[in-house]
């Protein structure tokens, strides 16, 4: 959704900016640009449609726009189509401001309509060209006089980079429902969507709250409230990961890496919180009482935390004997929510900054729920607007399509319903253990599927010439198949569904023919036989089937599919930590063999903070 990048330094800004801009280029990658000053070439805009590649080759790496102060955007784009006029920064007509956004201007229409009628020319089909232009018109000198008046006067969701070619040593910072935080350094600064784009140059960061504005020199950053500009002291944080956390590692690509990561991921954030076989959840503040009187469950999350949500139903039903409803977050606000102090809201999301789910946050609490998230980004909205927070120990994602933050938040569901249903009494002391036994084994259980990954490769290059693939399952089974079915779509384009097995012949049976690919979920050993029961149902209308099933069910289903994959058994309850893997790895080698742009899929971006 947009990323954005300030400095200013002593450096040169253009490759600074650049190579902040790579690591932001997750969140929005169809257009990219510089804005960079100098006392010689005053402000200078390079921006083009496309790849970030293609503004680096017009820069020529940043070696012929100079300045040491600067903004960088990367563009996922709303209002206006990819195109090197509707890139940013946009430009005041004057070329004195530029603006770098990521966020909507909701009211831009008639922002746009009243600067029209006093005579302002409009270049772009952008939001954002107003507040470029709204700058312009109350600009009398003084640009933060000219920031506050603008910040009054629009409305939606904004981080907005700006500066100005009459005030060269300052760049400004304002931030409304999108992200945006701060890096300090001695003798420089900047102004980023996300830690990732500074973490190279520092550790020191703080998170910019809505309604703040920042100014930002070489010696400091300055932080006010909007609209009264009184000071605000900022909590400044340590970011404590790895550079190269952020890096491909000798990995043809992120989300290749990030799926072998997931031993690692699944371990960093279940083993610290179990101790003596028990799970411990400091950063929790809920108690037996409190769970006692919540009368419901609601999970609120999007796309693939949403799945990790229906997971969580399954699991949490079982284990609390508690209603749990799973919300997809840009249904919630608009369906009148059956929301009261009773309810515990459980909110997931890797981002912590998607604006769906953030919104429907909001809206619990404010019909009295409590909300307790899964969060992989520490500080980010959804993080620090919560009750409690347990935040899932991924590491940066980079790749667009999820696969270690899905992980990680189902581990920590595992801990929830552990924890939950200790407190309250619902889990004998014997299941608990056997389960808690298990979890600890899980992070090599998922080692050994990924060694073996060789046997999807070769799934995968038969099947990836299909045009339509689907997914059945039951309970748990059929959370995964979502999971999968929605994986193989984004990055491999392959249209897919995903159905409860039982509910086929209800309607979408009719759309399996010879050689359709049927990709049947087994895992659930109790549901096993009614699985196979819808296995023969598609084969014998032709349908070429891949089976999932644990080791011990390996040759009751190897007698029916035309091919088996195989996870170690283990506790029900985990097994879609297992299962998951193989479904990500089909997804990355049919997407692979496709030739299709793995880490940046089109029309999608990272972190969505748009509704
Ligand atoms: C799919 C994927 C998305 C996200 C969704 C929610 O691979 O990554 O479906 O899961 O956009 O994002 P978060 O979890 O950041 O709120």
């Amino acid at each position: 959704m947009c990323g954005i990048v300030g400095y200013i330094g002593a450096e040169e800004a253009a490759p600074i900016l650049l190579d902040g801009l790579e690591r932001l280029e997750y969140r929005g990658y169809d257009s990219a640009g510089l804005a960079v000053y100098s006392q010689d070439d005053g402000l200078r805009v390079v921006k083009a449609k496309g790849r970030l590649r293609v503004l680096a080759d017009l820069v020529e790496g940043g070696k012929n726009i100079h300045g040491t102060v600067g903004l960088g955007h990367t563009r996922w784009a709303t209002h206006g189509e990819p195109s090197d006029v509707n890139s940013h920064p946009q430009v005041s007509a004057s070329g004195r401001i530029a603006v770098v956004h990521n966020g909507i201007i909701e009211n831009y229409v008639q922002i746009k309509e009243f600067l029209e009628s006093k005579g302002v020319g409009f270049v772009s089909q952008t939001d954002t060209e107003v507040v470029a232009q709204l700058l312009e018109y109350y600009y009398r000198g003084n640009i933060m006089e000219a920031v506050t008046k603008v910040l009054h006067r629009i409305e939606g969701a904004y981080a907005l980079g700006i500066i100005c070619a009459d005030c060269p040593d300052q760049l400004i910072a304002a931030r409304k429902d999108s992200p945006l935080i701060l890096g300090y350094g001695e003798g420089f600064n900047f102004l980023a969507s996300d830690v990732t784009a500074v973490i190279k140059y520092t550790r020191e960061v703080c998170y910019l709250e809505d309604g703040e504005i920042a100014v930002l020199t070489r010696d400091g950053i300055r932080v006010f409230n909007h609209p009264y500009l009184q000071p605000v002291e900022k909590e400044k944080h340590h970011v404590d990961w790895e550079v190269s956390a952020a890096e491909k590692g000798g990995y043809e690509h992120f989300m290749a890496k990030e799926i072998m990561e997931q031993p690692k991921a699944f371990r960093d954030t279940v083993f610290p919180r179990i101790q003596d076989g028990r799970v411990v959840l400091d950063d929790l503040n809920l108690d037996g009482d409190y769970l006692r009187e919540t009368d419901k469950i609601y999970i609120i999350a999007c796309g693939s935390s949403y799945h990790v949500g229906m997971v969580a139903k399954y699991i949490l039903e079982k284990l609390l004997r508690k209603p749990v409803e799973v919300s997809l977050a840009s249904e919630f606000r608009y369906c009148d929510p059956l929301v009261t102090e009773k309810t515990l809201c459980i909110v997931i999301s890797q981002s912590g900054e998607t604006i769906d789910t953030l919104a429907a946050l909001r809206e619990a609490k404010r019909l009295g729920a409590r909300i307790l998230s899964i969060v992989n980004v520490v500080g980010s909205s959804i993080a620090r607007e919560s009750d409690d927070v347990l935040y899932t120990w991924a590491g940066p994602e980079i790749a667009v399509a999820t696969t270690k933050a899905y992980s990680t938040q189902l581990a920590v569901i595992y801990l929830i319903a552990l924890r939950f249903a200790e407190l309250l009494g619902t889990i004998s002391g014997e299941i608990y253990d056997h389960i808690v036994s298990e979890l600890l084994t899980i992070p090599t259980k998922m080692e050994h599927i990924l060694e073996n990954r060789e046997a999807i490769q070769y799934y995968a290059s038969i099947y990836f010439n299909h045009e339509s693939i689907f997914f059945i399952g039951r309970n748990i089974d059929y959370a995964i198949g979502l999971e999968g079915s929605l994986k193989l779509k984004e990055i491999s384009y392959i249209h897919s569904e995903a159905y409860a097995a039982g509910e086929l012949k209800h309607g979408t049976i009719s759309l399996i023919e010879q050689g359709t690919l049927v990709v049947a979920l087994a895992s659930c050993t109790q549901l096993f036989d009614k699985l196979m029961s819808n296995v023969v149902e598609v084969k014998s209308r032709g349908a070429d089937v891949l089976g999932l099933t644990v080791e011990s069910r390996a040759e009751a289903m190897k007698k029916t599919v035309d091919h088996a994959i195989l996870v170690p058994d283990t506790h029900p309850m985990l097994l879609p930590s297992l299962d998951v893997l193989p479904m990500q790895l089909f997804a990355y080698y049919v997407a692979l063999m496709r030739g299709c742009d793995i880490d940046k899929p089109r029309n999608l971006a990272k972190s969505v903070t748009v509704e």
